[in-house]
């Protein structure tokens, strides 16, 4: 490699510490540690670092939803976190939180730094503050009636119905999602960072080739509309730090969340006795780049780089920005089982299988990619199993019967070697300029070459004339010294399987450079299956356990994001919207909830479910003689003897369900996180099958 290694710093958005991973989220961390690991592999020394995005309202009030402190709420959902990325094979240098020491620190003194170059700004603003609740109201905690349409149920910041923003008090018939009440109009003094201070420096930093054209146009729009102050300060009650100086006023989520990837990488640094200003000093020679979905782009590509540059720091090298995942060409939703949670698919699935299919799907761009499961299903047995997995299938059995797993000491082409060494230029040029899908493709192309060489040199008939041992042996090794080659092309998408595939073949290294050394002489070890089929009731399974979360757990609007638009002037396209999934809602209506028929129902017997490791088929009495089938996701929480006899709460006019297993005439209610957390309601003595529940 004639390149001298390069420095790289990569990061993925920092997931909400209230919510568990699901495929969604999963697209940009395969994608950005596919280029890590593709870096590693060049040579480079590229540090990966992330954190869970811990403060904000939603977090304040899903902890106090549970009955506990926020900080007992994020350590657990970090190690949730952490443990569904270790799943998905995401290597990290290093995970963080943004509530940690380090963060304060880098923060306040960003924050200080911005102070004292005169870019921040205090001022009185109205505000809409919830008296019952005695708190001021995030705009997506205020439900009401568009101004502009008069379409009801709309959120305080922009009407889903007709496009309209507005502010919060504008709203007609507002509620506060917390307590029902309505919000008053209340003054607060609140800290505003003054973005317009840098349009040059911002107009400049943006132009200079380090967006993708279709984010370079969004800011043109942004930079025309003009840059108006960022509010980033809340008031108490507010889970984050206090703003030092002002007590009772607390950063702003958003503020203290970028700066989450520098304190990441300061805690690495510290671990590993790096320099830090060498990589985070203005003058810094290494690369930073950030991987983010296109909804978030306005705090990435102005507010961050203006705070970096304002506070004296190096800003990022470039933003790379991904389009939303669908699923079967839809968004994500719950009730069609598709809202798929990452260790739902652990559960169930291989988690090479859908690194492959995203790579096979992503380019640069910001379009969509969506997941059809059919497809899925259909491209990696075809591809990984069918192709490549099968090349080193049919070569491994004879060298091991016939020639005691010893591999040939030549090559009998080595022009097809040499083609295949080529070819692994353009494939990392694919990877560097993130054209995965491109890379993908060629690899295949590769894989069909290498199956096409095996037919025609047909070692199974050569096999039969003892006068053509040699040829076997060597067309074998030439087989299995392609399958190499394709599993180091494949290593930063598969780091698993090409791991096994060097353990396989005893060449452990998977350096894009070593790929140039053909594998001859030596051994092999025992074939073992690198890859087996996707059977489609696996995934059926994948999406019945998915719908089985539809289980209600009482904790009112606290899923909600914090809002990710940061003012007004960012609101105007789909762009700027929420992720692909289904909103969920913050309030309903009284007749909505009479419509709800809950019951005590006895659970007059309990039993495992054949092929369900989530369920239990409970038989629900409501009364004499009456009696439903419910499939409830509970077996993590329950055994079957445990429920048998007891009285519960069920939902009991929910539209049946065909399921796998049969079909689910209702739902029982239960609370809690999951897994052994699981509580089923009961309801106080004296209460007998049938009462209706007001
Ligand atoms: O949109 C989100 O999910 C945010 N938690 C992303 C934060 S990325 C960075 F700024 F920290
Ligand atoms: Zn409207």
């Amino acid at each position: 490699m004639s390149e001298s290694p390069r420095k790289i710093l990569v990061t993925s958005a920092l997931p909400y510490a209230n919510g568990p991973i699901h495929i969604g989220h999963l697209v940009e961390y395969i994608q950005t540690d596919i280029w890590a690991r593709f870096q590693r592999a060049r040579g480079h020394e590229a540090i990966y670092v992330c954190a869970d995005d811990a403060h904000g309202t939603p977090i304040m009030l899903k902890a106090r939803a549970e009955g506990i402190e926020p900080e007992e709420l994020i350590a657990r959902v970090r190690r949730e976190h952490e443990a569904d990325f270790a799943g998905f094979l995401i290597g990290f240098d290093h995970y963080h939180s943004t509530h940690s020491d380090e963060n304060r620190y880098c923060a306040t003194f960003i924050y200080d730094a911005l102070k004292a170059g005169g870019h921040i700004a205090v001022r009185t603003i109205k505000q809409a503050y919830d008296p019952e609740a005695g708190m001021f109201l995030p705009d997506r905690f205020i439900k009401g009636t568009c101004p502009k349409c008069g379409a009801t149920d709309q959120y305080g910041d922009s009407c889903e119905a007709c496009g309209a923003t507005y502010s919060p008090m504008d709203l007609k018939d507002a509620v506060s999602a917390i307590s029902g009440a309505r919000p008053i109009a209340r003054d607060s003094e609140h800290h505003f960072f003054k973005l317009a201070d840098f349009e040059p420096f911002l107009r400049e930093w943006t132009g200079s080739g380090r967006l993708q054209s279709a984010i370079r146009n969004k800011l043109n729009e942004w930079f025309e509309t003009g840059l108006a102050d960022w509010d980033i300060s809340r008031d108490s009650p507010y889970f984050g730090f206090e703003i030092p100086g002002a007590p009772g006023k607390f950063f702003y989520v958003w503020l203290d969340a970028p700066v989450g990837y520098m304190a990441s990488f300061k805690a690495y640094a510290e671990k590993r006795q790096l320099d830090f200003d060498a990589w985070w000093g203005a003058e810094s020679d290494t690369e930073m780049y950030h991987f983010i979905g296109k909804d978030i782009a306005y705090f990435h590509t102005l507010f961050w780089p203006a705070m970096l540059h304002g506070a004296g720091f190096r800003t990022p090298t470039a933003v790379f920005c991904h389009g939303f995942l669908t699923v079967n060409g839809q968004k994500m939703s719950k009730s069609r089982g598709t809202f798929i949670r990452a260790r739902d698919y652990l559960d169930h699935l291989n988690p090479e299988a859908l690194r492959y299919y995203f790579a096979a799907k992503l380019g640069a761009g910001v379009d969509d990619i969506d997941l059809q499961m059919d497809d899925f299903v259909q491209r990696v047995n075809s591809d990984l199993v069918g192709k490549v997995v099968n090349i080193a299938s049919r070569c491994a059995g004879f060298l091991t019967k016939r020639f005691d797993s010893a591999l040939s000491d030549h090559l009998p082409r080595p022009d097809l070697h040499q083609q295949f060494v080529v070819a692994g230029d353009t494939i990392a040029r694919h990877y560097e300029a993130r054209e995965y899908s491109q890379a993908m493709r060629q690899i295949m192309a590769l894989a069909d070459q290498a199956n096409q060489y095996i037919d025609e040199a047909r070692p199974w008939v050569l096999a039969k004339d003892p006068a053509s041992a040699d040829d076997v042996q060597a067309i074998c090794t030439q087989g299995l010294d392609l399958f190499r080659i394709l599993t180091m092309y494949l290593a930063p998408v598969l780091p698993r399987l090409a791991e096994r595939a060097g353990r396989f073949l005893n060449r452990e290294d998977l350096a894009w450079a070593a790929r140039e050394e053909p594998l001859i002489g030596g051994t092999i070890r025992p074939y073992e299956p690198l890859m087996t089929r996707i059977e489609p009731s696996a995934v059926e399974a994948l999406l019945d356990a998915s719908r089985e979360h539809l289980a209600p757990t009482p904790t009112g609007p606290v899923d909600e994001p914090a809002t990710k638009t940061p003012n007004a002037a960012a609101v105007d396209t789909p762009d700027s919207g929420s992720p692909a999934m289904e909103p969920i809602a913050d309030t309903i209506d009284f007749e909505t909830f009479a419509r709800l028929d809950l019951r005590i129902a006895r659970i007059a017997a309990a039993e495992y479910v054949q092929g369900a490791d989530k369920l239990l088929r409970l038989t629900l009495e409501l009364t004499d003689g009456e009696q439903r089938q419910v499939f409830a996701g509970i077996r993590s929480a329950y055994t079957p003897e445990a429920l048998v006899g007891r009285l519960t709460v069920m939902v009991a006019n929910l539209a049946p369900r065909k399921m796998r297993f049969g079909v689910s005439e209702g739902m029982v209610l239960a609370a809690g996180p999951g897994g052994r957390d699981l509580f089923l309601l009961s309801p106080d003595a004296g209460a007998t099958p049938g009462m209706r529940v007001k």
